[in-house]
């Protein structure tokens, strides 16, 4: 058959894997977020179940005419809002090399022995940077200390299982009883969603507790008064370290002592999705000083190490913790080394770590720590053009790479609902365009910028993508401030 790779068609094979090769290239150095407009398009004939085929070279043309033209561009230096910029070239190469090898890292013996051994490699790489000890030697699955998983949302959802066994051992055997005695406390209003859904997901039901925060990071007296008043029925502390809007960093150290002095056994886990890149650079790895103690932590390599999606990776700090969350079936390999033992949610698993493994040997730890500063310095001198402007009004602190703003017109008189309505109106303008992309969401106004206490929303420009230059920032000021003309 043509269409299965064969010793006969390998040169038809190569034409087409270029042909997409290409594309997808091109389709990166493009020039706009969106070349062309989705919203009120039809697209009907792409549901029709394609009954008879279509050759590969034709269709990879049909593929670039009708449907590449409206997929986002997150590599484009317009694109703002998030810092996913999937363009590391050795990242790409893990990304495709990966899915060609088909490695099957569920178990280890007989579908991938030297993948396994590799993602132990990347796991332990993360422990070393993030300052978690590392057991030596490595003689099993549960003495590695950490998970590869498809994203911080699985990484957080397994933290949190892990949390709810340490809390009431053999809950995976029992079963919950009273989930409201399975509490989850996680700062107001700036949480990410996937803590309250794992606690859903995991039979602990809605209970999230929001505690009161103070400049995005939590109000310590109304920590220590949430603690007192859920005395025992508290099995997890989530911090941010960069949390989803602002990436504030969490105040580490003192949420640990007030959160182990007043309970040892309650579970601290550190969201650092965004923030664990800092641990590459030598000049910011500071201020994430404290991650080191607490008792799991997530990272998410696909938003900030430049590599294609999906990938994340759990550490825990003690890493037997993992045996309170093994199963075990006679379909996978009860062997040492089968991550399917201790990969809850998952079951055939891609060697999606490979792409960590190709950008860091490709550049280093040096050289990425450079790259991270340098997102860093982009966005403090994207938060001082704000500032110096009489247009424009920032909200936060740059703590790594996240900028939140709002468009003011250089009227400090407006009302919460007018200033959230401009500026809600420029971002629907702009995903309109096409042409520029920053990111938006509801914040509680911690610091009274417009209103205390109220709930804005603003623009956030965060980019990971090295190639956005000074100009880009100006460019994209003078951009909302021609579209607000239009909708002033
Ligand atoms: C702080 C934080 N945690 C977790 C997640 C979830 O990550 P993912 O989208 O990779 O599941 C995000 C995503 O934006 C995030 O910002």
């Amino acid at each position: 058959m043509k269409e299965i790779l064969n010793k006969n068609n390998i040169e038809y094979a190569y034409e087409c894997l270029n042909k997409s090769l290409n594309i997808g290239l091109e389709f990166k150095l493009n020039n706009n977020v969106k070349e062309k407009k989705y919203y009120g398009q039809n697209f009907d004939h792409l549901l029709q179940l394609p009954s008879d085929g279509v050759e590969l070279n034709t269709l990879l043309d049909k593929f670039k005419k009708e449907v590449l033209p409206y997929c986002s561009n997150f590599s484009n230096e317009k694109f703002m809002g998030f810092p996913d910029a999937g363009n590391s070239i050795a990242g790409m190469s893990g990304a495709i090399l990966a899915d060609m090898l088909q490695q099957n890292l569920i178990n280890s013996s007989f579908c991938a022995p030297i993948a396994t051994y590799m993602e132990i490699a990347v796991i332990k790489w993360f422990r070393e940077l993030l300052g978690y000890k590392i057991k030596q030697p490595i003689k099993n699955i549960w003495d590695v200390g950490g998970i590869i998983t498809y994203g911080g949302t699985g990484s957080n959802a397994t933290a949190m299982l892990l949390a709810r066994e340490n809390f009431r051992n053999n809950t995976m055997k029992n079963g919950v009883n009273n989930p409201s005695d399975y509490k989850i406390l996680i700062p107001k209003g700036i949480g990410h969603y996937s803590i309250k859904s794992s606690s859903m997901w995991i039979g602990c039901g809605d209970n999230v507790v929001e505690v009161e925060t103070n400049n995005f990071r939590y109000n310590l007296t109304a920590l220590k008064n949430a603690l007192k008043e859920n005395k025992g029925k508290v099995m997890c502390v989530v911090s941010y370290v960069g949390d989803s809007r602002t990436m504030t960093i969490e105040n580490l150290k003192k949420v640990h002592k007030i959160v182990k002095d007043f309970d040892p056994n309650i579970w601290l886990h550190a969201d650092a999705c965004h923030g664990f890149s800092l641990a590459f650079s030598e000049k910011l790895k500071h201020k994430i000083e404290g991650i080191e103690l607490f008792d799991s932590i997530s990272t998410d390599p696909h938003k900030v190490l430049a590599i294609p999606y999906c990938v994340s990776a759990l550490l825990v700090k003690e890493p037997e913790k993992f045996k309170l969350i093994t199963s075990t079936s006679d379909l996978i390999m009860q062997e040492d080394y089968a991550w399917g033992q201790v990969t809850p949610f998952i079951g055939s698993k891609s060697w999606v770590s490979l792409k960590i493994w190709f950008i860091m040997n490709n550049m280093g730890i040096k050289k990425i720590g450079k790259m991270i500063e340098n997102r860093h310095n982009t966005a403090l001198k994207f938060a001082n053009m704000i500032k110096s402007s009489d247009d424009f009004v920032l909200l936060n602190d740059v703590n790594i790479n996240s900028v939140v703003f709002m468009f003011t017109n250089g009227n400090k008189n407006y009302s919460l609902e007018k200033i959230n309505h401009l500026n809600i109106k420029i971002q629907e303008k702009m995903l309109d365009d096409g042409k520029y992309y920053l990111h938006k969401f509801a914040l509680p106004d911690d610091n009274g910028k417009i209103k205390k206490g109220g709930i804005l929303y603003p623009l956030r420009y965060m980019s990971g993508n090295d190639n956005i230059s000074d100009k880009d920032l100006r460019d994209i000021l003078n951009y909302i401030r021609n579209i607000s003309k239009q909708l002033i």
